[in-house]
């Protein structure tokens, strides 16, 4: 009764887990299908690995909260091995998420 068809994806229901909460491997966005997801989407991973910012990552301003990570992810040869364990075991669509860097040229 609920799903919906999405870019040409068809979720059993609306509700997509987003880039970066609670996807950064296999097992989470694999959980977030089996809690009733209609799709996850992975943390955004870049070509190479990144660090990310050092701590605090996140600020309370006056009851906002603030969060920067900086990005870090494990770099593609890595993550594209999480997505695919996650694309044959989650049983709903996974949507990889990428993210292009500006790279210093020498
Ligand atoms: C801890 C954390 C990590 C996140 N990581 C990513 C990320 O890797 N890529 C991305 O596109 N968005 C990332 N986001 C943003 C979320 O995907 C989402 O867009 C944001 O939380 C706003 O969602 P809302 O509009 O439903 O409140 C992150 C958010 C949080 C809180």
């Amino acid at each position: 009764m609920l799903g919906v068809t999405l870019c040409g994806l068809t979720l059993r229901n609306p509700l997509i887990l987003a880039s970066g909460i609670r996807g950064n491997n296999a097992n989470l966005l694999i959980r977030a299908a089996k809690e009733g997801a209609g799709a996850a989407t992975s943390k955004s991973c870049s070509l190479q690995p990144r660090e990310g910012h050092s701590n605090p990552t996140m600020m309370d301003a006056d009851g906002l909260y603030i969060n920067a990570i900086g990005l870090s992810n494990p770099g593609v040869e890595d993550e594209i091995l999480e997505i695919r364990r996650a694309v044959k075991e989650a049983g709903v669509p996974v949507i990889a998420s990428i993210v292009a860097l500006r790279m210093r040229l020498r």
